[in-house]
């Protein structure tokens, strides 16, 4: 996958800018403050219609203007023209997504078409901070791969909620609970759903991230994840065994959730434990470890869409470039020169340059205005 160009308007500290882009390294270089970040997060905003910072779309308007737009040109292996892909969003709420000049209504309609791999200091915080956000982090890795995947997490929530609220409701009015039985069979039903997928997920990806983590610490080191669920008692079980499972537990829990007037059980209650040679990573790992760790799973994701889609996504690397040791570094751009993947990397000095010993583009970034390319 190539993305071609980037036009920003009044998106964050970006009033009007137009980028072309390499299709192998490209450099962002900037003070502090600059919009090496802003320009990331507009790719991959572009990809995913979130964030990586967890922003409303709101915050991503210029704050002197009254809306955003944002559009990509990208080329795909298995398209023969461009790609276009359009996005707006402005103060009165209404949002604009076009692919190729087609309106589409919904965020999940974007997915699959630009795919990203990113990777920034915050990323550590998918081992380092809780269940929430390993939960967010799985789901839209997930999101990118699985078409309708996103409709599952939407239905399941909002089942969710409804089954909530309806709890609270039995216990005040101390109404029958059979009317929890139509919510039930859905909850079951999507709950079901996700469980299966983040299994099938992590299947896939965590044999590749063992693999480069063997790698990068020449197999001194050896990482796993697993699913810690409050429902299915083993990993790698198919949809009727999860169906089966759920429905024994959401059965058996019913008046301890109608008393604690919630759903105590189900995949938004699930976690992911990252083991480093069977200790918690969380727990006993160093900051580089965790590191590490990270990104190792991220190169998987790179293997896992190449091999699901024929054709690597683009990645992201947001000031993590310096944070890396030689080994890790030297690895990390063996991966991406040998499988010819489109990389973006942001760093604060000229150093990273030369640390680099590859052909790459370097961009200035400054105030909100991106200079010029200088090849090396
Ligand atoms: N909605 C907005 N409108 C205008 N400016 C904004 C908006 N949101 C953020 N900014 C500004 O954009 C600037 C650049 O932010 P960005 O995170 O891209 O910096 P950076 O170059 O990555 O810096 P660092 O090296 O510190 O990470 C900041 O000064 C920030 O205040
Ligand atoms: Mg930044």
């Amino acid at each position: 996958m190539f993305l071609k160009k980037i036009i920003l308007e009044n998106y964050r500290n970006y009033t009007r800018q137009s980028v072309e882009f390499k299709s192998n390294i490209n450099l962002f270089i900037g003070k502090n403050a600059q919009g090496k970040t802003n320009l990331l997060e507009a790719i991959y905003y572009s990809s995913t219609g979130t964030t990586f910072r967890h922003n409303k779309d709101i915050e991503l308007i210029n704050w002197n203007n009254n809306f955003f737009k944002i559009k990509c040109e990208l080329i795909k292996k298995d398209l023969n023209r461009e790609l276009y892909i359009e996005l707006y969003y402005d103060r009165q709420g209404n949002k604009q997504i076009k692919i190729n000049g087609v309106k589409y209504r919904k965020t999940s309609d974007l997915f699959g078409f630009l795919q990203t791999v990113t990777f920034s200091p915050d990323d550590l915080g998918i081992i380092k901070d809780g269940p929430a956000e390993r939960r967010k982090y799985i789901d839209i890795e997930i999101c990118q791969l699985v078409g309708g995947y996103y409709n599952i997490l939407i239905n399941y929530n909002k089942i969710l909620k409804q089954r909530n609220a309806l709890l609270k409701e039995i216990k005040r009015k101390n109404q029958n609970p059979d009317s929890l039985d139509v919510w039930d069979e859905q909850l079951i039903k999507y709950g079901s759903l996700i469980i299966k997928n983040r299994l099938d997920f992590l299947k896939k990806v965590v044999p590749l991230a063992r693999k480069n983590h063997n790698e990068i610490t020449y197999g001194k080191e050896q990482i796993n994840i697993k699913y810690s669920s409050s429902i299915i008692s083993k990993q790698g079980l198919d949809i009727e065994e999860i169906t089966k499972q759920f429905r024994e537990i959401i059965e058996k829990n019913r008046r301890e959730d109608i008393f604690k007037n919630m759903t105590l059980f189900g995949p938004h209650r699930d976690d992911l434990i990252f083991y480093l040679n069977d200790k918690n990573l969380k727990i006993y790992g160093s900051q580089g470890q965790q590191r590490t760790a990270i990104l190792a799973l991220k190169l998987a994701e790179l293997n896992l869409f190449n091999s699901q889609n024929g054709e690597y996504p683009i990645l992201l690397f947001d000031d993590v470039m310096s944070e890396l040791d030689d080994n890790r570094r030297d690895f990390l751009i063996k991966v991406i020169k040998e499988n010819q993947i489109q990389t973006f990397i942001t760093g604060a000095n000229m150093e990273l340059v030369d640390s680099i010993k590859q052909k790459i583009e370097v961009f200035r970034v400054e105030s909100g205005v991106i200079n010029g390319s200088r090849g090396k």
